[in-house]
């Protein structure tokens, strides 16, 4: 069976600093996150498996699919989560600023829709046709991406309630292994370094 790996780009500068969206290059451990991740694969995959490769548009997917390839295939879809007017601002700078925007979204953290930006209900959405070439793949498939659209994919795959996407765990610097069985994944989770 085919594993499919999931994993967030290593660390931006803007991961350093708690700073939303933007697209900030990696900082020197996300470098480093993306040599490890290149040797996660060339140790898991067989032998005579090509590995698909996919990422986002945004420049820290791109950096950390470098090491295996420099030509992932890039999809819009995978995008992060568009936080509109938040975009590069602090979740703090939005809690003081924003007070509004910052109640409506702990309030309803699934439907709420950044202005001019999206909810998890609009990235759901896009990922449809994503999902649906992701589950026909017959090679192993690697998809780098982000936080909000990897819980998007993985509730998706471990059939989990929509609602439940804003609070699944998707740690940075970790590949979670989604392997397709009989009756829906089976689950590992691999933590590297640094
Ligand atoms: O903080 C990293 C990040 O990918 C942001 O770019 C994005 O807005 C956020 O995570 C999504 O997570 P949450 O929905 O918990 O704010």
């Amino acid at each position: 069976p085919r594993p499919i790996w999931l994993t967030r780009h290593g660390q931006s500068a803007y991961n350093q600093h708690g700073r939303i969206g933007g697209d900030p290059e990696l900082s020197p451990a996300g470098e480093e996150y993306a040599k490890h991740l290149a040797e996660f694969v060339r140790k898991n995959a067989k032998r005579d498996q090509e590995v698909a490769v996919w990422t986002s548009t945004l420049r820290r997917t791109i950096q950390t699919a470098t090491k295996i390839t420099r030509s992932p295939r890039t999809w819009r879809a995978l995008d992060e989560i568009d936080a509109g007017v938040c975009d590069g601002m602090t979740y703090d700078q939005v809690r003081i600023e924003m007070p509004d925007v910052w109640a409506a979204r702990s309030a309803d953290k699934f439907r709420y829709r950044y202005p001019r930006g999206e909810s998890y209900e609009d990235v759901i959405q896009r990922l449809d046709p994503l999902i649906i070439q992701l589950e026909r793949q017959r090679s192993p498939t690697l998809v780098i991406a982000h936080q909000a659209v990897l819980r998007s994919i993985y509730a998706y795959l471990m059939d989990r309630p929509p609602g439940e996407c804003p609070s699944i765990s998707v740690p940075l610097h970790t590949v979670i292994q989604l392997t397709p069985t009989a009756y829906g994944c089976e689950e590992k989770r691999f933590a590297l370094p640094p």
